[in-house]
């Protein structure tokens, strides 16, 4: 395969990266509370019932922002069933999922395990089946001194100092047909200028995120959110976007080049909000919160999202190959070379639905996307800069022209790490990269996720089969790094600077 030569420059700069697009996402759907990070009964549970080997694999993560209590489960919830004594809280039948709730995991449990693992708190309010002071009170319990009704409860229930929750999503998906109290985008847009608006009286610290656009099939795509955000204005921060991708057909071809389509679904929203912000002579900005994304395509049949009455049932237990930890790595790529716009992501989800990290009894697996994951949060902090990359590339099916590297770059404190995704199947992809105006000195540390094939997965069986490896086959020559990288890699490279 021809060379590579991607050109970076410290002058060419996106923006900062918002460590927030390194979040997760924690639902009460299927086995991801229960029998995820929280198991009273397992070997590993701590005096919370907290399962620390779940929790130690995810803090190699180094996730932010974490999302809950869903997701469409969200829509249903009414979190005063999810508080005070354990014996006392009711168990329901869940409708999103069709699933028993015990609610033995709620606020204050979340928000201890939150406080625990660092996580920033990040809350979606019921606007399917709630009220806006529902939502507004939920605000307070969490928000508010000590002094006033929910305040009071709270430290009734062990917390007298308020939680700080920054970070509240205005409904989940309610621009989706199958959201419990889904309606039109003018009718959501109501809803959530109510709730807003009383949040922000309670509590004008809070930043808020309006639910956008879930999906690009919808006939109210982009329609959506210019109403919804026209409507609301600056009482939102933030719009949310959702993407899930696959490879039903088996093209791993086709499927390496679903990035375009993250980037243009990225741009695609942002144009929505520049443009309601034109529309509104406005001075603020509405950024973009990513807080769904992630490979499923797999386990989507009724076998795999109903829970037919059970508690703690097997759904969505998706598992994961090499191209799919590629993928999720392209995610990532797009998030950082839309570092001005996305402020904050959330892989979706955490432990058992759709996740990096999976239970059985008392045993965890690691599955392939959890390795890329790592290597990108493990060199987040600094400027996003923008890359020229000039190769080798190909026409994809479905997603147009795309380079066979997928790159980004982050310009740390006297250092550099770049990411690459080597997307051919069959070829080492030859690299040249230079830092213009700057030399690279020495490679601090270099890491590596290929295997033999796009398939090749993690099992109970065969864990670490897929995972990542120290890379070497990198050489600094006057100040410019020359590599090889292997078919179905990605690869994370950090450089200190001369
Ligand atoms: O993450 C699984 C589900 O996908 C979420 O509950 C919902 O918001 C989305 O459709």
């Amino acid at each position: 395969m021809d060379a590579t030569q991607i050109t970076l420059h410290p002058d060419y700069t996106i923006a900062p990266v918002d460590p927030r697009i390194f979040g997760g996402f924690l639902e009460h759907l299927g086995r991801a509370v229960y029998q995820g990070v929280y198991q009273p009964d397992s070997i590993h549970a701590d005096e919370d019932g907290f399962r620390t080997d779940v929790l130690n694999a995810l803090r190699t993560m180094h996730m932010t922002a974490m999302r809950y209590p869903g997701g469409n489960f969200a829509s249903g919830y009414h979190w005063q069933d999810g508080i005070g004594l354990r014996a006392s809280r009711p168990t329901l039948h869940e409708l999103a999922w069709q699933s028993i709730e015990p609610n033995q995991f709620g606020t204050d449990e979340y928000l201890k395990l939150a406080r625990q693992m660092d996580w920033t708190p990040m809350l979606t309010v019921n606007l399917g089946t709630g009220t806006p002071e529902e939502a507004r009170n939920w605000l307070e319990y969490c928000n508010s001194p000590i002094g006033t009704k929910y305040a009071n409860l709270r430290a009734a229930n062990g917390s007298s100092d308020p939680y700080g929750v920054k970070l509240w999503c205005l409904g989940n998906e309610m621009d989706g047909p199958w959201q419990l109290g889904h309606v039109p985008a003018d009718q959501y847009a109501i809803r959530a200028q109510q709730a807003a608006k009383l949040m922000k009286d309670t509590d004008p610290t809070i930043e808020l995120v309006a639910s956008g656009s879930c999906t690009l099939t919808l006939p109210t795509y982009m329609e959506w959110d210019r109403t919804v955000l026209e409507y609301i204005g600056d009482l939102a921060d933030y719009v949310s976007l959702h993407r899930y991708v696959g490879n039903p057909n088996g093209d791993t071809v086709d499927y390496l080049a679903v990035t375009n389509s993250i980037d243009q679904q990225i741009e695609e929203m942002d144009a929505a909000c520049r443009y309601v912000q034109a529309r509104r002579r406005s001075k603020q900005r509405h950024y973009l919160c990513f807080d769904e994304w992630n490979v499923w395509y797999r386990a989507t049949s009724p076998a795999h999202t109903d829970g037919r009455g059970q508690f703690a049932p097997h759904l969505l237990e998706e598992e994961y190959n090499l191209e799919d930890a590629l993928v999720v790595a392209g995610f990532l790529n797009s998030f950082i070379r839309h570092a001005d716009v996305v402020k904050i992501a959330n892989l979706a989800q955490i432990v058992n639905v759709i996740a990096p990290i999976h239970t059985r009894g008392d045993e965890l697996l690691l599955h392939t996307i959890y390795y890329p994951f790592v290597l990108y949060a493990n060199r987040r902090d600094g400027m996003a800069l923008r890359p020229a990359v000039k190769g080798p590339g190909y026409m994809s099916r479905s997603y147009g022209y795309v380079n066979t590297l997928d790159v980004s770059a982050i310009l740390g404190d006297g250092v550099l790490h770049v990411f690459l995704i080597n997307r051919s199947q069959t070829d080492a992809a030859p690299v040249k990269i230079d830092l213009a105006g700057r030399s690279l000195k020495n490679l601090e540390s270099a890491e590596i996720v290929t295997g033999p094939n796009a398939q090749a997965c993690n099992t109970f069986e065969r864990p670490g089969h897929i995972c990542s490896q120290p890379f070497t086959s990198v050489r600094i020559s006057e100040g410019q790094a020359l590599a090889q990288l292997p078919p179905l890699s990605v690869t994370a490279l950090t450089f200190g600077l001369g």
